[in-house]
């Protein structure tokens, strides 16, 4: 049977064991979302042959340097996993304003420590301490000055426990930027639009679909 090795400890696991169940089941937290290889919340650090079923998940440039997501990879061999740490691979941020919309619904501002280039429907792991949990982005790429996020908080949840308890200063750590909703044809603006956004975040919500819709919207009726 293949040997799994985090740090100092190592156990044996079947061959073909899901890598993701493989550390949590041993007591190693990796955080996780959407299971499909989506949301990129389970990214760890592998040294050795590993079961991938969706290689093109990631850049080139993250797969040599190590990473996969453990929701999506089959142990096959012994293998050295790192988990993704979020003080040293994660890109730090401030919180610049955290209020609710609504009973239930918190909108955090945060400001990256450096710019990030993003589009309309993307998502982002936010890292809290050790909890990660992907958000869509409700801000509006080269716009606004700051990442926004609205999270549900209707039930509880591991980060969204920790973000009731956000106050304008904390640090957070931000993971990978994914996704995107968007799709235009070449010859959109001389076509009917068809504007979809859907309701707020429980991971993915629609906030900036919705802001970007209203603002093509706007454009295209002026
Ligand atoms: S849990 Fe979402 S990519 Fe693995």
């Amino acid at each position: 049977m293949p040997e799994l090795h985090v740090g100092e400890r190592h156990w044996s696991v079947s061959t073909g064991s899901n890598l993701l169940d493989a550390l949590n089941q041993a007591g190693v937290a990796v955080p996780y979302s959407c299971r499909a290889g989506s949301c990129h919340a389970c990214l760890v650090r592998c040294q050795g042959e590993v079961e991938d079923k969706q290689p093109e998940a990631l850049s080139p440039a993250q797969r040599n340097a190590g990473w996969r997501l453990a929701c999506q990879c089959q142990v096959s061999a012994d293998l050295r996993v790192e988990a993704f740490d979020p003080t040293r691979d994660g890109l730090p941020a401030q919180v610049v304003g955290v209020d609710w919309l609504s009973p239930t619904v918190l909108r955090l501002r945060l400001q990256p420590e450096r710019g990030l280039r993003y589009r309309a429907g993307q998502h982002l792991v936010l890292w809290a301490g050790q909890v990660a949990r992907p958000y869509s982005l409700a801000s509006l790429p080269q716009e606004d000055a700051f990442l926004e996020f609205h999270l549900d908080c209707r039930q509880p949840g591991e980060f969204s426990d920790l973000a009731r308890q956000l106050r304008v200063g904390d640090p957070l750590r931000l993971g990978e930027l994914r996704g995107g909703a968007l799709q235009y044809d070449a010859d959109w603006q001389t076509r009917p639009l068809w504007l979809l956004a859907s309701g707020t975040a429980w991971g993915h919500c629609g906030g900036c679909c919705v802001r970007h819709c209203a603002r093509i919207t706007r454009a295209t009726s002026a």
